[in-house]
């Protein structure tokens, strides 16, 4: 039963202040993790093209991009290596070469910024021939265990290049477990895992294979015998009490705005420190329109991330991190 006229949901809503006051969500500068792509080189900036404002680094560039994340409040990325094409093979095994690019990056990140949050992605898919996440047998399966083996050796070589914490995002069962097991094992307690658990099969990544170069490698291939059917939700609650029982920090739900569900439920069910990634498509898609003239930019962007939040994220990967930092500086 209404007992209006004495409640009046819009008095709140008539002044700036009583807004500010009983906003509910917030979105801040250290609540984002900016995911970079980098590539070998020196004063080397390549443009992403079907990501505009994107751009693959060379290691210097990064370095210089990172004291400007700082002074803007981002505290930590998400890297991304692009290695030449004649390093790839079927097992990936550039991943873990101590002196590969993401090593050496991490390294010289550390020497500089060892305050930045420095979170690689764990997978095989920048590395292997076929652009899978894992190692393929003779008839094109994806071998669980052996790609496991491979991951768990990567995560290690990032760890000891000074990572604060290992992202696993190949959806491989067992991996958490493998790569925790490994850091313990070899005294890197304090390195976190952000895993990815309810990690979809989406076409939202499609920019992104672009930005790491594994898009021509996997042709019309896919990947949905290891990442998560998008119909499905209560498995991705098993996905995730799974890496948490294996020991996983942080959870990682991705695509973002169409599972903003899957965020919810996984928060409420689980209580845990949860991340969510707005994705390369869901970027393009936002740039494309903005660059149009059909959306505000700033207003959108800023929107789509504060509905995450509301969602149940307690950070929020995006590669428009940079520029939602100035924005909420300037504003
Ligand atoms: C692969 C990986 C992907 C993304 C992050 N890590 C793509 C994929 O699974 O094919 C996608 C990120 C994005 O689209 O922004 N391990």
């Amino acid at each position: 039963m209404s007992n209006y006229p004495y409640t009046r949901l819009r008095r709140l809503r008539t002044q700036a202040f009583s807004r500010d006051l009983t906003q509910e969500h917030h979105v801040k500068a250290s609540d984002l993790v900016l995911p970079v792509f980098i590539q070998e080189g020196t004063r080397k900036r390549t443009a992403v093209e079907v990501m505009p404002g994107v751009e693959r680094l060379s290691i210097d560039e990064l370095l210089h991009e990172i004291e400007t994340l700082e002074a803007l409040g981002v505290r930590a990325i998400n890297l991304y290596a692009k290695i030449d094409q004649e390093k790839k093979n079927n097992d990936g095994s550039e991943a873990y070469n101590e002196q590969g690019l993401a090593q050496r990056a991490i390294r010289e990140i550390k020497v500089r910024f060892p305050k930045m949050g420095v979170m690689p992605d764990v997978a095989l898919d920048p590395y292997t021939s076929h652009g899978q996440d894992g190692i393929l047998d003779e008839q094109g399966r994806i071998l669980n265990d052996e790609s496991v083996q491979a991951m768990t050796m990567q995560a290690l070589s990032l760890a000891d290049a000074g990572a604060d914490i290992v992202a696993p995002s190949d959806m491989m069962d067992g991996r958490t477990l493998s790569i925790r097991e490994g850091l313990e094992a070899a005294g890197f307690i304090d390195v976190g895992i952000l895993a990815y658990a309810a990690k979809y099969a989406s076409n939202f990544y499609g920019p992104f294979r672009e930005a790491v170069g594994s898009n021509t490698n996997l042709g019309q291939a896919d990947k949905r015998t290891y990442q998560m059917n998008p119909a499905n939700s209560d498995e991705a609650l098993r996905e995730v009490q799974l890496d948490l029982e294996e020991g996983a920090d942080i959870i990682m739900v991705k695509p973002g705005m169409p599972y903003l569900d899957i965020v919810h439920r996984v928060k409420t069910e689980f209580g845990v420190p949860v991340a969510v990634y707005q994705v390369s498509g869901e970027y393009a898609m936002l740039k494309a329109a903005s660059q149009k003239g059909w959306l505000n930019e700033q207003k959108t962007v800023l929107e789509a991330v504060l509905g995450m939040k509301r969602a149940g994220a307690d950070m929020i990967f995006t590669y428009y991190a940079k520029d939602i930092a100035k924005w909420l500086k300037e504003s």
